[in-house]
């Protein structure tokens, strides 16, 4: 049955949302909150067919709800949801991702009914304790997990780390054989329909959302296929799009193939971690969130949720290796190190770090062995004995990049390459001044030389910077940051520019020996500077290789009224 309700539109311009609930295996309702008009997703892309976010309820003995919604569907889905079922009797609210298009409403959800246990990875439930200021009631499950609801539902949970976000898990209902995947499998395309009976019409959507969101992760794309050959599928219930029945082996077929395809063509790092142990998983993800910004592909493997063939298989074809320190004592992990040790060569780099559990494996012992065995180190041991912060996760995200910058040497080196070309010429003519931009975030400080920066609005007052995608300062500069953009004089920047252009180790501090102040938004002003801006990001447009920062100058001064700004001319458009 499919019921659909529509949802009373507060202003002719607002946007179309509206709800379908429909049952799609016994004991199973599919609540699908439909976003007509959405036009745009993340910074990623452009949706041509709106989208959907579905969240699924399942009434065994016990009650568990499967992901919820986006937020701006709250009253309309509290509403239905309450119509199916009295909030007071949901047991299980089962997290698979946390992004706040699933997630934005289970504060308000768990407000309503406090009794209900979210069953959600590690680092979901982290993410939740950091979102719902409240405490609510929580189970971490991990690949292999069970979950019996009665009437025949037994839930399995099968761990899909990286599958665009690092919490993801899918859900398998064996009462039903339906597997639950959130993101995966998705796509931005909202109709009526509740499955895929007309595959010609979801192909392109299909096809844009996985290279978007799963290619980059390809090789976790093909792990968490081999992790859900066991099951019997007989529909996969996606939080985006419509369920998937019809075409299921076709569907997940293009994901193989795309994936095999990918991970074939580009290198990759392999990055090893102790799932559970201190915070080895944060500091996975954060070097992880770094190498992704040098779009190089990563493999996060859980040393204690793997098996010895993978890890093989794995070391002996990544280009990079990365490998946290597991704690000595955990039974299996000798033969793995011995593994890795084996395995790896002297093509790769390797960066090692140690997250404080106290009886970790010594890792100095550990970077001799591995540059005996002629690996190149990519970054210095990171040792992180108390708790992760933001600062520890800014040096890891750095560490990342230094290695994906290794991996990928010889594309950058061809780019770099003169390209002799009228084009490459007449676009290199385009010159500009020399500026430092500066930020502060908290404990987390950074800074850059940049010269393709231009005045691009007049009211607001408002600046354009290029910022390539794998540079330091770029994780401070999203909607909403504060920074500082000083202007370098004519003549007297030599020793400013030197300094910002060194070669920083990760979390290196930037200002060591410079003079600076505060600004009012907490960035340095450089006391040497010509003039400085005092800048809000209010968007960032994906260029290529680059982000476009657009932002609003809120104030600004010059300190030497005669001086003139620096000038840099260049030749060729391939480098700045
Ligand atoms: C003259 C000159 C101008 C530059 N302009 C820019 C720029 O506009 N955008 C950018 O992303 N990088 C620019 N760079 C590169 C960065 O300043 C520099 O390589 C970078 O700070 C080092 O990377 P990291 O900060 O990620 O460690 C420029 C470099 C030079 C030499």
């Amino acid at each position: 049955m499919v019921a659909t309700r529509y949802s009373l539109q507060v202003s002719p311009s607002a946007s179309r949302l509206t709800l379908q609930t429909a049952s799609f295996a016994p004991d199973s309702t599919a609540l699908r909150c439909l976003d007509w008009d959405r036009d745009r997703f993340d910074i990623e892309f452009e949706l041509q067919n709106g989208t959907t976010y579905n969240s699924f309820l399942i009434q065994g003995e016990k009650t568990a709800l499967i992901d919820t919604t986006h937020g701006k569907f709250t009253s309309l889905y509290l509403e239905e949801l309450q119509a199916l079922v009295n909030l007071a009797e949901i047991d299980y609210l089962i997290v698979n991702h946390t992004e706040p298009d699933h997630s934005g409403l289970i504060g308000d959800l768990l407000a309503l009914a406090p009794q209900i246990t979210v069953m959600a990875s590690k680092v979901a439930i982290q993410f939740l304790q950091n979102q719902i200021h409240r405490p609510f009631a929580a189970q971490m499950v991990k690949s292999g997990d069970r979950l019996d609801l009665g009437n025949g539902h037994e839930l399995s949970f099968i761990s899909a780390p990286n599958l665009h976000w690092p919490d993801t898990m899918l859900t398998y209902d064996s009462g039903t054989q339906v597997l639950y995947t959130c993101d995966v499998f998705g796509l931005h395309y909202c109709d009526d329909s509740l499955y895929d009976e007309t595959p010609a019409l979801l192909e392109a959507d299909f096809q844009l959302y996985y290279d978007c969101l799963m290619r980059p992760n390809a090789r976790s794309v093909l792990a968490a296929l081999k992790r859900m050959e066991p099951f019997a599928i007989g529909q996969i219930a996606t939080g985006h799009g419509p369920l998937l029945r019809h075409y299921l082996a076709d569907w997940t077929g293009r994901y193989r193939t795309w994936s095999e395809a990918q991970a074939q063509a580009e290198p990759f790092v392999a990055l090893f971690y102790a799932g559970e142990y201190g915070h080895s998983d944060r500091l996975a993800h954060a070097i992880g969130q770094g190498l992704l910004k040098t779009a190089t592909a990563v493999e996060l493997v859980d040393l204690l949720d793997t098996d010895i063939h993978a890890v093989r298989e794995l070391v002996t074809t990544a280009a990079g290796l990365v490998l946290g320190m597991p704690p000595q004592a955990a039974p299996g992990l000798e033969p793995m190190l011995s593994t890795i040790l084996a395995a790896a060569h002297p093509k790769q780099a390797i960066g090692l770090f140690e997250t404080g559990g106290g009886q970790d494996e010594p890792i100095f012992p550990l970077r001799n062995r591995f540059q005996e065995l002629g690996l190149k180190s990519a970054f210095e041991p990171i040792l992180i004995k108390a708790a992760p912060t933001e600062a520890t996760d800014k040096l890891c995200e750095e560490a990342g990049t230094d290695l994906g910058q290794w991996v990928n040497r010889d594309r950058t080196q061809k780019q770099g390459q003169a390209l002799d070309s009228g084009l490459d010429q007449a676009l290199g003519r385009l010159s500009t001044g020399l500026y430092i931009l500066t930020a502060q975030k908290g404990d987390v400080s950074s800074a850059m030389l940049a010269s393709w920066v231009i005045q691009a609005s007049i009211e607001p007052p408002g600046v354009a910077i290029a910022v390539a995608k794998d540079r330091a300062i770029e994780s401070l500069l999203h909607g909403g940051d504060t920074f500082v953009l000083n202007v370098l004089e004519d003549g007297q920047y030599q020793r400013l520019m030197k300094h910002f252009l060194k070669r920083f180790p990760p979390g290196a501090d930037r200002f060591e020996g410079v003079a600076t102040y505060a600004a009012a938004n907490g960035s340095p002003i450089l006391a040497e500077s010509l003039a400085y801006l005092e800048c809000t990001v209010t968007h960032r447009l994906e260029a290529g290789d680059h982000w476009v920062i657009y932002c609003t100058a809120k104030a600004g001064r010059v300190a030497k009224p005669d001086g003139l700004t620096a000038v840099h001319h260049r030749k060729a458009s391939n480098h700045y």
